[in-house]
């Protein structure tokens, strides 16, 4: 085997992804490429949990060795809400897209209303799982530091991008060049941080 499947439909994740992975002498091909898989459910309690279960779902589906990420924010004075549920924080029945990130980040804008700006530290989190189709799971994490604003800001990126600003930065990533965020961003973390372990799983290593 020397195809890696990555387990998204997202086709701004499948580019960031095969960016950082095109060091790699394997063929990168996303699950879009494949007829007949059944959709992924994405109900566990942790990243982890969704993210292994998303790879070990399409490794089996395919054949192949697989690759999914599982990621969200987390707000300290929220106790780490909205988390896991980041993607559905203000109600499951919004279809996914810009209505649907906005309705999110505003519900957050208005529970940290009272909130001051030394008590507004969040983090992005990614974790990302390789599997095989016989059951092997590798993990790896990124975290992305930084803080919440008052008011959302800039107009690219997507989900609450508009209103997370990154440790030592003064604009939020929806205010910032792709490249720039992409370059310090959870996801990238945890895909670099994931490049040995893919290797393991081609057997690359020597
Ligand atoms: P998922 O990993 O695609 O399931 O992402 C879960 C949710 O977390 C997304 O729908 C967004 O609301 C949020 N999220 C994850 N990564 C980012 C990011 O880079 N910027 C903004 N929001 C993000």
């Amino acid at each position: 085997m020397r195809r890696l499947v990555l387990a998204t439909k997202n086709p701004g994740k499948v580019v960031e992804i095969e960016d950082i992975l095109r060091s790699l002498p394997i063929e990168i091909v996303a699950i879009s490429a494949y007829k007949d898989i059944p959709e992924i459910e994405e109900n566990g309690e942790t990243f982890e949990d969704n993210a292994a279960h998303k790879a070990l779902a399409t490794a089996k589906a395919t054949g192949e060795v697989a690759l999914a990420d599982d990621s969200g924010l987390e707000v300290d004075a929220l106790r780490g809400a909205p988390g896991v549920r980041s993607a559905r924080f203000a109600g499951e029945d919004l279809p996914r897209g810009r209505e649907r990130d906005r309705a999110n980040y505003e519900k957050l804008l208005s529970l940290l209303k009272d909130v001051e700006d030394a008590e507004r530290t969040a983090r992005f989190r990614c974790v990302v799982a390789i599997a095989d189709p016989y059951g092997k799971v590798r993990m790896s994490e990124g975290v992305c530091e930084g803080k919440i604003a008052f008011t959302p800001c800039g107009c690219g990126g997507f989900g609450y991008d508009p209103i997370f600003i990154p440790h030592g930065h003064t604009r939020s990533f929806a205010a910032m060049p792709q490249d720039v965020k992409n370059a310090m961003s959870h996801r990238a973390r945890a895909l670099k941080a994931a490049l040995p372990l893919i290797a393991e799983f081609f057997q690359l290593l020597r």
